[in-house]
């Protein structure tokens, strides 16, 4: 099997090296990497392969499937080169054939990339979709039963101001409310703990569920606080579950984008839909620990909300608190950022600043 390997790279690469049009290559491309592609099928063969030989066979195959990529992708790269310079070198009236500009074009890589928070949020969801968590959709307008009252927030509680609100209102009356959201005053969710009730509604426990999202609160806008921000939460109900997880699952998370030295801590904060609260610290990235500038010399920085689902809450949600208990954690992506980046204003997110996106 690794002859064969060997055998289709050498001939491939020869056809891929001596192709003079993108028809061609796109061709070769097809061949290997199509559906019916030689590549593509090829691992169908593995289950017939002892361990032992598995071990040679795999890594060469990766390697085998990397190097005819970058070898199609190579000379695209050549033959888009060869089809600018005879236009370029085409004579025309004045113009000269600029060999800079022609080097630039070879090393040009390609431009423009997805947005920061965009790709965090991948990094994100790929770490938690590891340990069985799937994503969950609130609504971004949703009713104030569901952001506030069924999470232990009833009105005039003096908790609400913890969330500044913006309420949507129509000639000083509540919109009428979709089918979807049940009656109460519409609000733009303040954060994305608005699932929590919709999930234990729409599902019996044990369930792991993520959701991502916007949401808003009515802010005065400065270097930390911004409108509109994205909130990252997990919803975990399961028989047994303890502050232990729920610690082990925020070091997991702070390990997988920061890095594995970085530990974390939990300590009492209070939010009323969960009991015991608590903020989650990880270690300062910058200084381990040692007390720096930006962890103002504590050598933690607070990066998350969590803790187990308060019993009201499961109640309000039909699930048993005497079996199950769940937990509740979450964070704003912006802040988690600007840590890992160093971005000092939160507003750059949304600024369109180029300097601030030629850095990243
Ligand atoms: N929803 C809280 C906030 O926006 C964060 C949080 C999520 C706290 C989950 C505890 C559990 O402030």
């Amino acid at each position: 099997m690794d002859d064969h390997l060997d055998n289709l790279k050498k001939s491939y690469q020869l056809d891929i090296e001596s192709a003079k049009t993108l028809g061609e290559l796109d061709k070769l491309f097809l061949e290997l990497f199509g559906k019916n592609g030689k590549i593509t099928l090829f691992p169908k063969n593995f289950s017939k392969l002892e361990k032992s030989e598995l071990k040679v066979v795999g890594p060469l195959f990766n390697q085998t499937k990397k190097s005819l990529e970058s070898a199609i992708e190579e000379r695209r790269e050549e033959i888009k080169l060869s089809g600018f310079k005879k236009i370029l070198e085409e004579p025309l009236g004045l113009r000269t054939v600029n060999s800079a500009a022609l080097k630039k074009i070879k090393t040009k890589k390609r431009q423009g990339h997805m947005h920061l928070v965009t790709q965090f949020e991948e990094e994100i969801i790929r770490a938690f979709a590891k340990l069985g968590f799937s994503q969950f959709e609130s609504p971004q307008i949703d009713s104030d039963d569901y952001n506030f009252e069924k999470l232990n927030i009833p009105e005039n509680h003096p908790a609400r101001d913890l969330w500044d609100t913006l309420y949507i209102e129509s000639g000083g009356k509540s919109l009428e409310s979709s089918e979807k959201i049940t009656p109460g005053k519409l609000l733009l969710r303040t954060h994305t703990s608005n699932s929590q009730m919709r999930i234990m509604e729409k599902m019996k426990p044990p369930f792991r569920q993520m959701i991502l999202g916007r949401c808003y609160r009515y802010e005065n806008v400065d270097a930390r606080h911004e409108h509109t921000f994205e909130q990252f939460e997990i919803v975990y109900v399961d028989k047994g579950l303890s502050m232990a997880n729920l610690l082990y699952l925020s070091e997991y998370f702070f390990q997988a984008i920061f890095g594995y030295d970085v530990k974390a801590r939990l300590k009492p904060k209070y939010y009323p839909f969960v009991e015991p609260g608590a903020g989650v610290d990880g270690l300062c990235i910058f200084c381990k620990g040692k007390g720096c500038k930006v962890c103002g010399g504590v050598g933690w920085l607070e990066l998350a909300g969590a803790g187990m689902i308060h019993p009201t809450v499961l109640r309000n949600g039909g699930i048993d608190p005497d079996v199950y208990s769940g937990i509740a954690w979450g964070f704003g992506l912006g802040r988690m950022l600007m840590v890992r980046e160093g971005i000092e204003d939160v507003r750059l997110f949304n600024s369109g600043d180029l300097k601030f996106l030629n850095k990243y």
